[in-house]
């Protein structure tokens, strides 16, 4: 709880530290009703700074000062300041040890930050700024220290204890007690340190590197989970191996930990040696995890693995660089998801995300750079745009180095940098250093804020045999006020002739063609590109794969984006023309609710869509990708004013008639799908998520009609699915039906078979949170009465809440402000007690300028109102704050 007005910090005003640590020797002694935590710190003056002896200023917060001492001699009160977030005093000589005991509470941390209990086993989360409420320490990433922890605790309850790095030694204690002690050969910045105890069995492996030194890999759990570490364990080594093939990285402790977590703020943690995961993205099997939860782990799995380079052997000088590993892990990891699964379905699904999230996120009060300049709370940086246009900025790196440049950077990179805090600058620097090119201009996407937009426009020359592209880029204005400079935006595009044939491409000037498919530069606020040899006006494609973060347009009519749909060689940009074309028949359909006319589907989106669902030769994650019309949250982002109802009746509608009117092809495909499902055991692999995807999203279609043999289908799929992909399926389309009795028994089932199991009754929630059936606040407010639900578990808050105002757009924005009031009473309450999960869950209401009038005004009371309630958290007071300003 905040006691004076938080104060924002700048990038401008970064300096290297006053003093450094060489060696950090950490002692904990854990008890049910507090803990103490002894620190050495092997302490110098920092020869960057100069020579004189400032102050040292430690950061502590919520720390019981027990003992200090300064080179062994004891320091009374009056040889040292204490404030609320600081410990102040003078040192004596250039080099020195302090050594301190603080006591402290994890047993009633419930913001899950810095050391605290988890049920009953003890765990940290120290990033980005944790640590300090563990002990006095520089709690900054640029302080780099070599750590040694040792661990005693009761025997009995906390068999298993565990920290960063190697084990050395361990033996009994007193009084039922034992201690291990543990040493990590690398220095690191604190946030990366990790602390375990608790009851745990772990499942066990090894790994073969490169150079063919054996790795000891373990996966620590609670007992009753032990049969779901299979799936995690298989992805952690397929991550080890694809880092060492595709970018040179090897492993380089003997040990590798993960340990699940139920109580967790985020998703994983990268702590060096022993990665700390919320359980949602630890343990998964066919009965209990969907396909879609399989996936995350993998990609969860690999990420924080793969920060053991990008982030850990080279870190961040300070937290404004947070892109600097962040984007670069996501654009690592969705590297290795593609190269797992279908790479083009995993294209869509990011994209589709990045689209719908992060350009909110970037024409919202909270839009900031890649690298942020300023910030109050550095938690409420761990966004959307750090880390998934992060990753499209690094991606489109890659694009304009191509795969060979790319590598030759990263290893450069990586070889420069080994053991070093650094910039965003570093990276590009040793981007630019490697390939002999200038980055310069394309930095510009570190600094400034906002989606580009790119409208392109042509001409076809018929005489000449010239077809020219003509784009304009801009960029709207950001509560920074920022005047913006033109980006480097690579387009990849291709011109397609009127039988759906590539042309070779080459441009005015150039000698020949090279290719059909090719990637431009655009660097002007205008520009012009022209090809020659063109026999016939060409259809563009552009922006294949989604070649850079920018909203696109193109004056495409509805008969050339079908084209586009049957005919384009690039994946991708197939589907994103099918989502063109919905959006097109959507917004005709919102425009007449808007009006009081009756609706009518445009009768080419129906061919379409058959047209892709009897086709044989794609990919049946395709076909299930290009047959979800664009959700409602897409359609609010790309709206001026979002009608709320308009598009929910207008979705809804189309949903319907396709129902109706494609019924026999998608009763086929479903069909011989679940047989399928019925004869072969689950695999968690590509093929088989394809399938069930295809069949799950007919299943969904087929229910809006109301047949009986569609109900009856989907109870047996419910009754006798032997994986959880089709069981929630089912279960949620009957949640979102109207048979009444058959939905209450399902919930009741489902609930009563998996009452022992969180994670899957957080599907639960979910699947009930996220119905748009009238009545949506009622029954949230009912279920957050019901016994499995525990407003201190955030992985229970996003299940239930999260979904509820992020997905269930209809009832949140209920015309009375009931759901706006809702959220704000709960942000109010976990602002309490968890700040970091307080802070996340306001983020639907930051959205309020995409509403009408009423709305707006709705939702901004509500904002006024958790700005005045009084003891705000910097995390919550900075994103209200803000959205008022
Ligand atoms: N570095 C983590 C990642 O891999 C992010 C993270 C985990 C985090 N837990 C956190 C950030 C708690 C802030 C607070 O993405
Ligand atoms: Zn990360």
């Amino acid at each position: 709880m905040r006691t004076e007005q938080p104060k924002m910090i700048y990038l401008k005003d970064y300096q290297a530290p006053e003093y450094l640590i060489d060696e950090t020797h950490l002692t904990f002694e854990l008890f049910e009703d507090h803990s103490l935590v002894h620190a050495q710190l092997v302490m110098r003056r920092n020869p960057e700074r100069g020579a004189g002896l400032p102050p040292l200023v430690l950061d502590g917060q919520h720390l019981e000062l027990v003992s200090l001492k300064l080179d062994d001699a004891d320091l009374r009160q009056g040889d040292y300041q204490l404030d609320d977030s600081h410990l102040t005093l003078q040192p004596k000589a250039q080099a020195f040890t302090l050594d301190t005991t603080v006591r402290i509470h994890p047993e009633t941390n419930t913001a899950l930050e810095g050391l605290y209990k988890s049920g009953s086993m003890f765990c940290t989360q120290c990033e980005a700024e944790g640590f300090r409420k563990i002990t006095y320490y520089l709690d900054r990433p640029d302080v780099m220290s070599k750590f040694t922890t040792t661990v005693v605790a009761e025997q009995h309850s906390y068999p298993v204890l565990l920290s960063n790095g190697n084990p050395i030694a361990s033996g009994p204690g007193e009084d039922g007690r034992h201690w291990a002690t543990w040493e990590d050969p690398f220095k690191k910045p604190a946030y990366l340190f990790a602390l375990v105890a608790g009851d745990l069995w772990c499942v066990e492996d090894t790994f073969t590197t490169l150079s063919e030194r054996t790795v000891a890999l373990r996966i620590y759990v609670e007992p009753e989970n032990i049969d779901k570490c299979q799936h995690a364990m298989t992805s952690l080594k397929k991550s080890m191996r694809w880092d060492e093939e595709v970018y040179g990285r090897e492993y380089d402790l003997d040990i590798f930990m993960i340990v699940a977590v139920n109580d967790f703020n985020m998703g994983a943690m990268e702590n060096k040696g022993l990665n700390i995961f919320n359980s949602s993205a630890v343990l998964a099997r066919a009965e209990t995890a969907t396909d879609a939860a399989h996936q995350r782990v993998e990609a969860i799995v690999a990420h924080e693995y793969f920060h053991n380079w990008s982030g850990n052997r080279v870190t961040c000088r300070d937290w404004f660089q947070l892109s600097l590993k962040e984007g670069f892990t996501v654009f690592r990891d969705a590297g290795f998801s593609a190269d797992m699964n279908s790479a083009t379905v995993k294209r869509i699904q990011d994209v589709a995300y990045l689209r719908t999230h992060q350009f909110a996120e970037d024409a919202g009060p909270m839009a900031h750079p890649v690298r942020p300049d300023s910030f109050i709370e550095i938690s409420n940086f761990y966004t959307l745009t750090v880390y998934e246009k992060g990753s499209e900025v690094v991606g489109m790196i890659h694009t304009l180095l191509g795969p060979e440049g790319f590598r030759k950077g990263s290893d450069l990179y990586f070889e420069r940098h080994d053991g070093q805090a650094v910039t965003c600058d570093d990276f590009i620097k040793a981007m630019e250093d490697a390939n002999g090119v200038d980055l310069t201009q394309f930095k510009r996407w570190y600094s400034q804020a906002g989606t580009p937009r790119l409208a392109v426009g042509e001409s076809y020359d018929a005489a000449a045999k010239t077809y020219s592209l003509t784009f304009r880029q801009s960029c709207p204005p950001t509560p920074d006020k920022m005047e913006k400079l033109p980006f480097v935006i690579p387009v990849e595009l291709g011109l397609l002739d009127s039988q759906g044939a590539e042309i070779p491409l080459r441009l005015a000037g150039e000698a020949a063609a090279n290719g059909t498919s090719r990637v431009i530069s655009v660097t002007e606020a205008e520009q012009t590109f022209t090809f020659v040899d063109i026999p016939e006006q060409p259809l563009p494609s552009l922006l294949r794969g989604f070649s850079a973060p920018v909203k696109l347009s193109f004056p495409y009519n509805r008969d050339q984006l079908m084209f586009l749909m049957q005919h384009d060689s690039d994946g991708f940009n197939r589907w994103d023309a099918g989502q063109q074309l919905s959006v097109q028949v959507l917004q005709e359909l919102i425009a007449q609710h808007q009006q009081g006319a009756s609706l009518t589907l445009d009768p080419r989106l129906v061919s379409a869509l058959r047209s892709v669902l009897s086709d044989e030769s794609l990919d049946q994650a395709m076909v299930a990708e290009m047959l979800s019309l664009p959700s409602e949250a897409y359609l609010t982002e790309i709206s001026e004013v979002a009608d709320v109802e308009a598009i929910h009746v207008a979705r809804e509608f189309a949903r319907q008639q396709l129902a109706e009117n494609l019924f026999e092809g998608l009763w086929l495909r479903y069909e011989a799908n679940r047989d399928l499902s019925k004869r072969t055991p689950y695999m968690a692999e590509a093929e088989h998520f394809a399938r069930r995807a295809l069949q799950n999203i007919a299943l969904s279609y087929l229910m809006l009609t109301d047949k009986p043999e569609v109900l009856s289908a989907t109870l047996d799929q419910f009754d006798t699915a032997d994986n959880m992909t089709e069981r929630l399926t089912a279960l949620a389309v009957l949640v979102n039906s109207p048979f009444e009795t058959e939905k209450a028994k399902a919930l009741e089932v489902f609930a009563e078979n998996f009452k022992g199991n969180p994670l899957v009754m957080d599907q639960w929630f979910s699947v009930q949170a996220g119905s748009p059936l009238p009545g949506g606040l009622a029954r949230v407010k009912a279920l957050m009465e019901h016994p499995a639900f525990n407003i201190k578990n955030p992985n229970k808050v996003r299940a239930l809440i999260g979904a509820f105002a992020g997905q269930n757009l209809i009832n949140f924005h209920a015309a009375d402000g009931s759901g706006y009031r809702f959220l704000a009473d709960l942000v109010i309450q976990l602002n309490g007690f968890n700040p970091q999960i307080a802070s996340r869950q306001l983020a639907p209401l930051t959205r309020w300028r995409k509403y009408d009038s009423a709305r707006q005004a709705l939702m901004k009371a509500e904002l006024e109102r958790i700005l005045a309630s009084g003891g705000l958290s910097a995390d919550v007071f900075e994103v209200v704050s803000k959205s008022l300003a």
